[in-house]
């Protein structure tokens, strides 16, 4: 999180005339999804009861953008709030197989259909590891702390550094112990 990953990505796509593939992007609508329910990310029984209610779209406009879509609805603008990168990444590490496979054909299916420039933790050792190029990108957590609060600070929004440092480290830890794709 943080170390620039997406702003590299979709400059080198735009220059190769590649699609950009957010695959945080992916996981973040489930993680909302279940927070509307009301149901913990790590609670499996919960995500088992509704998980049959979700459907998981992605869409390109025009100019190349990703677009999230979530039971036909466009969440591409709710779904960059801290809140919900702690919870896609408790959902990424609880989410039941069914919801992970699901996830990694969406993933692998952009890939056969497009040349992309894909983008996220786990693409080079389990999404594609036959991926052409390879690019491990990654800075000290304070840098990509600071990155983030001046990104938050120039949309206008609210930004404290400490506590942007701690979700940054607190969800490392958690991205990074996981049992799958860890
Ligand atoms: O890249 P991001 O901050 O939008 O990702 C949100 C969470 O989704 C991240 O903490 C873990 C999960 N994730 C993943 O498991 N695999 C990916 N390729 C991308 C994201």
């Amino acid at each position: 999180a943080g170390a620039g990953k997406s702003t590299i990505a979709r400059r080198l796509a735009k220059e190769l005339g590649f699609y950009y593939v957010d695959t945080g992007a992916i996981y973040r609508p489930v993680a909302y999804f279940f927070d509307l329910w009301g149901v913990s990310p790590k609670d499996i029984d919960g995500i088992t009861r509704y998980i049959d209610e979700l459907t998981i779209g992605i869409e390109y406009d025009d100019e190349g953008v990703q677009h999230m879509i979530m039971n036909g609805m466009d969440v591409t603008g709710d779904i960059r709030t801290p809140d919900l990168s702690q919870k896609a990444s408790l959902v990424s590490a609880h989410a039941i197989p069914e919801v992970r496979s699901f996830l990694m054909e969406l993933q692998r299916s952009l890939a056969r259909e497009h040349s992309v420039i894909m983008d996220g933790r786990d693409i080079g050792t389990v999404v594609l590891p036959k991926a052409t190029v390879k690019i491990f990108l990654t800075a000290t957590p304070e840098v990509r702390a600071k990155r983030r609060t001046d990104e938050l600070i120039a949309k206008g929004q609210k930004a404290d550094y400490n506590k942007i440092l701690k979700d940054i480290q607190q969800r490392d830890y958690q991205d990074t112990h996981r049992a799958a794709a860890p």
